[in-house]
């Protein structure tokens, strides 16, 4: 049995596939599947692109022609709760489409068919993720303190998602205030969450925050995601295959 761990974007995933031993490369719906094994688990990592369709492809094509039996998604995402800061870890616990809007024949947020506007990470997945974190995060990493970073914290809890970078401190103030217990808005998480809901499959999200969401001017993405974000992804992700496996 497979486990899936897919990134939107080549940088955020580019440490753990240097790590990936075995590499079997299999490509569908012009995306690239790697497979192999890590930590002694069999892994398939993949790119799905930026955005809500893009993950829901991708997910379809991992639980269709891979067989996984959970899928994680890791990469980056912009803080929204006051005190998830540049540097912190989110891992969700729950996944909603921000920008899911059937009203008035559904509530905001609810996805038409499935009675829900949230969807559950895997508990197991997001405690394995979590504890990782902590260990990774409690570890001193060469490159944080170039970008301000100081003693990165974990957050557990709700991640949304929507088809927008949100960038403006306006649009960041408006989804804080709808949904005041959001963590962190990225742009695939929920939509994973919707078809592994869909095919009967767990899920987990781990984002490394890059941003507050607003109009702030980042410090330098491409060399956060780099030397920060993908360095956090493979080794909270090798440490989570490794504790679930001891
Ligand atoms: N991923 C990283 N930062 C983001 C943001 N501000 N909005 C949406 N997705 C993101």
């Amino acid at each position: 049995m497979t486990l899936a761990i897919i990134s939107a974007m080549p940088p955020e995933l580019a440490a753990l596939l240097a790590v990936l031993p075995t590499d079997q490369v299999q490509i569908v719906a012009g995306r690239k599947f790697h497979r192999g094994r890590l930590a002694g688990h069999d892994v398939v990592l993949g790119l799905s692109g930026i955005g809500k369709v893009a993950a829901a492809a991708t997910a379809a094509i991992l639980c269709e022609r891979f067989a996984v039996r959970a899928l994680m998604f890791t990469g980056v995402a912009g803080g929204l709760a006051e005190g998830v800061k540049v540097g912190d870890v989110v891992v969700g616990c729950e996944c909603l489409q921000h920008d899911m809007d059937a009203s008035p024949l559904f509530p905001r947020w609810e996805v038409p068919g499935t009675g829900r506007a949230r969807f559950a990470a895997d508990a197991r997945w997001a405690g394995l993720l979590a504890q990782a974190a902590g260990q990774v995060l409690s570890q001193p990493h060469a490159a944080l303190a170039s970008f301000g970073i100081q003693a990165p914290q974990c957050h557990q809890g709700l991640v949304i998602s929507g088809d927008r970078f949100v960038s403006s401190g306006a649009e960041s103030l408006a989804l804080r205030q709808a949904l005041p217990d959001a963590l962190a808005v990225e742009m695939e998480g929920a939509a994973l969450a919707q078809v592994c809901a869909d095919y009967g499959r767990p899920f987990a999200v781990l984002r490394t925050i890059s941003d507050r969401a607003d109009d702030q001017a980042h410090v330098d993405f491409p060399r956060f995601l780099a030397d920060v974000a993908a360095e956090y992804s493979r080794d909270i992700v090798m440490a989570a295959l490794a504790l679930a496996t001891a």
